[in-house]
């Protein structure tokens, strides 16, 4: 069989997706009532990071802890890939070590060509491109929230980036609308994002506009990793797309907030939204944990009986 990576949120096919967030369902419930459940003992995780990580990192290392297997850490900056070893070369060395590798790094082309040689499972923990693991935790958490998102409205607004990409090709998968508010200049590139079609985002050149009749408002830093060197013009072109009250009031009553952290209050979004009654963000975080297990759980061993 051959082996199955998850490098963008469209690699899962929709009932693929569905079964796991019912195994995350399984997975988080068998977790808070403390019951031990080891399905990958034995089984080892490598890390690879790039970049910085809170989340990601502590989310993947944990819950494979939890599944009874183990999780190793491994930066660049510490390994022969930040002296040059080709990615091909060090995938077919890692992927003959350990059961399953996630990555974290810079252009989608890097994580293209490990997974190309890897005898074992890749899976995206973040890319330029690309965030495909945080939208499984956050289509997970809205459906624990407010049920199915097939066809509700998806506000993103700001930067046209990893996050805003992989929500738009969700959208495609599971058949919701998003509107998108970017800065001139800053708009979505549909070939960057891999989207088959136009047809499940509306473009807004006023963020309040693209707010009216949300079920859920996102957003995310202005300013990604990778992309430090434009930050001060990134400040003043950003200034008008924070999510603020005001925004949040022309959602529909019951519409969420996400922000998939880590966030900067009064830049993207004031401290009133996400620390507000309709912010989701603590459980959106938790819930990496729980879909990632589920995730890792599938990719493994594939769809089990229980
Ligand atoms: N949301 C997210 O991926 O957080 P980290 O950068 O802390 O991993
Ligand atoms: N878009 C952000 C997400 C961080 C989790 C970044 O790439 O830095």
């Amino acid at each position: 069989m051959a082996v199955k990576h998850f490098l963008q949120f469209r690699d899962l096919a929709r009932d693929e997706l569905e079964y796991v967030f019912q195994r995350t369902r399984i997975i988080k419930d068998r977790f808070k009532r403390y019951e031990p459940y080891h399905p990958l003992a034995d089984r080892t995780l490598a890390m690879i990071f790039e970049k910085s990580s809170t989340r990601t990192r502590l989310s993947f290392e944990a819950g494979m802890h939890q599944l009874g297997g183990s999780a190793i850490y491994l930066n660049t900056r510490d390994t022969q890939l930040g002296r040059g070893e080709p990615v091909e070369d060090a995938a077919q060395v890692i992927s003959r070590m350990v059961d399953i590798v996630m990555i974290r790094t810079f252009e989608q082309d890097i994580i293209e060509r490990f997974a190309a040689n890897s005898r074992v499972p890749v899976i995206n923990g973040l890319t330029n491109e690309y965030h495909p693991c945080q939208i499984l935790a956050d289509i997970y958490t809205y459906i624990e929230h407010r049920g199915d998102i097939r066809g509700k409205t998806v506000t993103w607004i700001g930067d046209s980036n990893n996050m805003c990409n992989t929500w738009l090709q969700a959208a495609e998968i599971f058949g919701f609308n998003v509107h998108v508010s970017t800065p001139p200049g800053y708009e979505v590139e549909p070939e960057r994002a891999g989207l088959y079609g136009t047809d499940h985002y509306e473009e807004f050149a006023d963020p309040m506009d693209a707010c009216l009749g949300a079920d859920l408002v996102t957003t995310d830093v202005w300013t990604s990793m990778g992309f430090e060197a434009e930050n001060e013009e990134r400040m003043k072109d950003f200034a008008d797309w924070q999510v603020d009250v005001d925004m949040m009031k022309l959602a529909r009553p019951e519409a969420v907030f996400m922000h998939c952290l880590p966030a900067h209050r009064g830049e993207e979004v004031s401290a009133e939204v996400i620390d507000g009654p309709q912010s989701v963000v603590w459980d959106e975080a938790e819930n990496r944990l729980h879909a990632q297990k589920a995730l890792m759980e599938y990719l493994l061993l594939g769809r089990i009986e229980s």
